[in-house]
């Protein structure tokens, strides 16, 4: 078993074991420490920068979904200079995010708009890019809609995961966008439609076809479920 540490975060004391990052420790600690790219049950990868925090004596802000727990450790995780370096990262997202909130379908249940409405974003202060790209729906399961998605890479690594393996990103720079190869549609890229990577998406880029216009986010009833597809009955997040 491991071992335990201590460390303080927000002026509260708290004990996890070794190994552990400092945003679950947060998280286990009631701190919630805002994350875009990070999604319980995957490997952590650092793409969003947005949990940054600080650690006593460390120069510069540290990511804290990859940086792991040592005794004794000070954290700190909402000072100005925080919220002030994720209003930044959020900024830059919404550079490539066109507006459409109003009518979008995770309008409420969004992240991106979630963190926005608490870090106070109000406005774009960069020019908005669209992107462009042709909303996808010659499937009966799922819309992907690449204009809205964020890049943080969580429907790639729930992808894999979940054996089929069909998402990655492709292209670079400012046109990096997730897609399947040779940008096939999901019926002939070999999708199971498990549905996992709908259930991971932070923002409306990918959205389950059957509830369009059903009804919001919060009126429908949560219920845990599992993929059946090769029978490991993998827990669907
Ligand atoms: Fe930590 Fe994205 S949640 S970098």
């Amino acid at each position: 078993m491991a071992d335990s540490v201590t460390l303080t975060i927000d002026g509260r004391e708290v004990s996890v074991p070794e190994g552990t990052t400092i945003l679950q420790a947060a998280a286990a600690a009631g701190i919630a420490i805002p994350h875009l790219c990070y999604c319980p049950g995957l490997k952590g990868t650092g793409a969003c920068r947005l949990c940054v925090v600080e650690i006593e004596n460390v120069r510069g802000l540290v990511v804290s979904c990859m940086r792991k727990v040592s005794p004794g450790m000070v954290v700190r995780t909402s000072t100005e200079q925080i919220r002030e370096a994720r209003r930044f990262v959020l900024e830059l997202l919404f550079s490539r995010h066109p507006g459409l909130c109003l009518s979008c379908e995770k309008s409420g249940a969004c992240k991106l708009q979630q963190y926005a409405y608490e870090l106070g974003i109000e406005h774009p202060s960069f020019p908005v890019r669209d992107p462009g790209y042709p909303v996808d729906e010659d499937n009966p399961f799922i819309i992907r809609n690449y204009n809205l998605c964020i890049l943080c890479g969580r429907c790639v690594r729930v992808c894999r995961t979940q054996g089929s393996d069909i998402l990655d990103f492709m292209r670079r720079g400012i046109e990096t966008k997730v897609a399947t190869p040779l940008e096939k549609p999901l019926l002939e890229a070999g999708c199971d439609f498990c549905g996992s990577c709908v259930g991971v998406c932070p923002t409306g880029a990918l959205i389950e076809k059957q509830r369009r216009g059903k009804g919001r986010e919060w009126e429908f009833s949560k219920v845990e479920s599992y993929c059946g597809y090769c029978g490991s009955a993998c827990h669907l997040y």
